[in-house]
């Protein structure tokens, strides 16, 4: 909680496409957001524009897949903002090709990034979620993570990892009324997924039943939305939000 008793929210990855749209979203809903940045430049630049957009959200400078790095970061936060209540694991990169193309440091850059990262800012906050009875730990994955994508060995292995972490974790703290919850989103109009080849994304789109990418603020509602007080009972779940391209 903040000093004037709003609930504090630390997004990773503030700076990209749905980090943004997450913290506008949650700052709407009422919550203290703080964000988590990887490069300077960008996060000056993302804070002016927050601020003319009249979003007051602060940034705080980490490599989330630095173990004490993301300590660091944590605590900065916790002395200068306060304790904190929901942890949005979103930070992420992609380094897609196929395995037998695939470097060592493209695996290891995704695992790092994509799921240590979990492990890394999870741990930092979880003890406090546990004392104060109070937690929300959403972590966004990908459909990707739950069906297999031609040329993401490494990224389908962290996301679908992301998941088996949420499944466990949940069970562990759901006594002290801190809920663990997965997002896995399809393809969404980021820069992320517009890097993918043309050609290629176009051969992707047609397989969603809706016909179209998703949008950055309906990833966002549904973070949201699990953030909320009123969302005490759902934990270990992953939410699907991908226009029906993968059901079951
Ligand atoms: N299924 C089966 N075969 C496929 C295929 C597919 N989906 N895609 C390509 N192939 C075949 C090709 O036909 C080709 O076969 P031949 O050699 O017999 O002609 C062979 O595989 C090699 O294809 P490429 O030359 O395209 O292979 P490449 O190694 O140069 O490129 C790639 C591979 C970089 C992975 C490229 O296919 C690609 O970018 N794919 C998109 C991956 C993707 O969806 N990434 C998502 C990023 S966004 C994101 O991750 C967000 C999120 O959560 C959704």
């Amino acid at each position: 909680m903040d000093k004037s008793n709003k609930r504090i929210v630390l997004v990773t990855g503030a700076t990209g496409g749905l980090g943004t749209a997450m913290c506008k979203k949650l700052h709407k809903d009422g919550f203290h957001v703080v964000g988590n940045y990887h490069t300077k430049e960008k996060a000056e630049k993302w804070m002016h524009q927050m601020k003319s957009e009249g979003f007051d959200i602060e940034l705080f400078h980490g490599d989330v897949s630095d173990f004490d790095s993301a300590g660091d970061m944590i605590r900065e936060i916790e002395s200068k903002v306060g304790t904190i209540d929901t942890l949005v694991n979103n930070a992420g990169i992609t380094r897609d090709g196929r395995l037998i193309n695939m470097k060592k440091e493209d695996w290891y850059a995704v695992i790092n990034t994509n799921l240590n990262s979990v492990f890394n800012c999870t741990k930092h906050v979880i003890q406090g979620m546990i004392d104060r009875n109070f937690g929300r730990i959403i972590n966004i994955s990908s459909v990707n993570g739950q069906r297999g994508q031609f040329g993401q060995t490494n990224y389908s292995a962290a996301k679908a990892g992301m998941h088996g972490f949420t499944k466990s974790l949940a069970m562990e703290v759901a006594k002290y009324g801190v809920t663990v919850n997965t997002i896995s989103p399809g393809y969404i109009g980021t820069d992320m997924v517009m890097a993918v080849p043309e050609k290629v994304l176009n051969q992707i789109v047609a397989q969603v039943p809706m016909g179209r990418l998703g949008g950055t603020h309906e990833v966002a509602h549904l973070v949201s939305f699990l953030a909320s007080e009123e969302t005490s009972f759902i934990t270990g779940a992953n939410y699907s939000i991908n226009g029906g391209q993968h059901v079951y």
